[in-house]
């Protein structure tokens, strides 16, 4: 009786637990179905509403154009400046248009301050190429006081350019400059050569209006780029299909890349400027994604963040994103009038190293080199018809070592129009720790160096081949800054709860 009870009991207890299991599976199975069912379905090609951007901004303002021109010829002031499509953005900057040859020529004491050399309109092209701007879109979109054909130049040259005391030709522009050198020459004119790059590039800092929405277009799409890969990355895919992703988006919205995109997996997060994108991406590890649209314009967005690609971030890569992070809002708010172009800098490194030393990185944050270790880049950069986009900064940007931990040198003002990005990064490469003697062997003797690995050791090897950028386009107003890729999810839990589900 008692054994016969006790496998009765077995029985019913292993009959319960079947059908558990079956409730449990069917529950699924049924969340399932519904989560399918009610996510509206997508035809092949169709792109989910969110993730579609409406143009706002033309691609064309005569009245940019005509202003950029009007600024130039102030500061050209008796002089003319002779450029053409071989000195590339700046040429479209000062003209818009955009074939692959043509001359433009600014003299603003002249009837006719704005004159065009263009190649002419031929049948015989046209089929190759389709049609050409030719002499009256010059004038007529282009909104040149006249208009030539491309082979009349020579002829024309030295009737602008007599009694001019400078002329102004780019270093881009070696035929023109020989043209010039030559006509100058023969004539005996009492003329002196000057480069056109600096004056051009100034003007191009403070954007206006047309620009800057040119610009928020940009980041727009690059937005809707970063939203779409958060969704659709995952573990296995090869770096150059995320790439294939973000460009798909960029072209489903008629823009293109404005830049080769960076899409870093793992070691690849801390490399800079990655750009082979073919490595494999594997779980639990970091996507650092740096992409930029170029407006219809030729306005480049340039932005990045950084995702954990199994959707949460590991305590270590939370600890440094979080750190970067930080680093970044503080950033932020030194960009606005009355500060100076490196004060941003110089904030987001002081809680980057503040952040290092507390972590154990840099056990003595006194010693230059220490902290030279950890921060490879400013973090501004203006951007525009070029990602990292012409104009002074008020210090040598190529100078690193100058400028990057050094408070006192702050740089140009920072005035309302500049457009720029902030982009702190920490990038924990593996095995850097055995460079030190090449990095820094000039600054410190062997066993200083030694001393210092072994102390850290432990610790880096803890965060070894994590890299991490988080960067933003923020345009600088009048009351403060205007961060236009605000929208896109940056914060560590943003991101997580950004990348949890479909969306769509
Ligand atoms: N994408 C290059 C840079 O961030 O400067
Ligand atoms: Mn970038
Ligand atoms: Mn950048």
């Amino acid at each position: 009786m008692f054994f016969y009870f006790k496998e009765n009991n077995n029985v019913m207890k292993k009959r319960n637990m079947t059908v558990t299991v079956i409730i449990i599976i069917a529950a699924l199975v049924l969340l399932f179905m519904i989560d399918n069912l009610t996510r509206p379905c997508l035809r092949p090609g169709e792109l989910p509403e969110r993730y579609i951007h409406e143009h706002t901004s033309p691609q064309y303002d005569p009245e940019s154009y005509a202003n950029r021109r009007q600024r130039l010829n102030e500061a050209l002031g008796d002089g003319v400046l002779i450029i053409s499509a071989a000195a590339r953005k700046d040429f479209y900057y000062i003209t818009g248009f955009d074939e692959r040859q043509g001359v433009a020529v600014l003299a603003p004491g002249d009837v006719k301050p704005f004159r065009m050399f263009v190649t002419p309109e031929n049948p015989a092209d046209a089929i190759w190429i389709g049609e050409r701007y030719g002499t009256q879109e010059a004038m007529g979109k282009f909104k040149a006081d006249t208009a030539w054909s491309l082979e009349n130049f020579e002829t024309i040259l030295p009737k602008m350019i007599n009694g001019t005391p400078f002329i102004f030709v780019h270093t881009l522009d070696q035929q023109i400059k020989k043209l010039v050198s030559k006509v100058v020459e023969e004539k005996g004119m009492e003329v002196q050569i000057k480069d056109a790059d600096s004056i051009i590039h100034e003007s191009r800092v403070i954007k206006d209006k047309w620009e800057i929405d040119q610009l928020q277009q940009a980041v727009d799409v690059t937005c809707k780029a970063h939203l779409w890969i958060m969704q659709t990355m995952a573990p296995g895919q090869k770096e150059y299909e995320v790439q294939a992703e973000i460009e798909y988006i960029f072209r489903k919205n008629g823009l293109s890349p404005g830049f080769l995109p960076i899409v870093g997996s793992g070691p690849n997060a801390t490399i800079l400027h990655h750009i082979r994108n073919d490595r494999i991406i594997n779980d639990n590890e970091l996507l650092l994604v740096d992409i930029g649209a170029a407006s219809s314009g030729g306005y480049t967005a340039d932005i990045t963040r950084t995702y954990p690609v199994n959707r949460r971030f590991t305590p270590e890569q939370r600890e440094i994103y979080d750190l970067v992070y930080k680093a970044s809002e503080a950033g932020i708010k030194k960009m606005k009038p009355g500060m100076k172009m490196l004060d941003c800098n110089h904030e987001a490194n002081r809680i980057l190293l503040e952040g290092l030393h507390e972590i154990g990185l840099i056990p003595d944050t006194t010693v230059w080199w220490q902290k030279r270790f950890y921060i490879q880049h400013r973090v501004n950069h203006y951007i525009g018809l070029d990602v990292h986009d012409t104009g002074d900064y008020g210090y040598d940007p190529e100078k690193r070592d100058e400028h990057i931990l050094t408070p006192e040198i702050r740089g140009r003002e920072l005035k309302p129009g500049m457009v720029m990005t902030m982009e702190p990064g920490i990038y924990l490469q593996e095995n850097r720790l055995d460079y030190l003697h090449e990095l820094f062997g000039h600054l410190a003797g062997p066993e200083e160096l030694d001393s210092f690995a072994e102390k850290i050791r432990p610790v880096y090897e803890k965060y070894a081949g994590i890299g991490v950028r988080i960067e933003d386009n923020v345009l600088i107003t009048e009351t403060g800054n205007n961060i236009l890729s605000e929208n896109l999810p940056k914060s560590s839990d943003e991101i997580e709860a950004a990348m949890k589900r479909r969306k769509w």
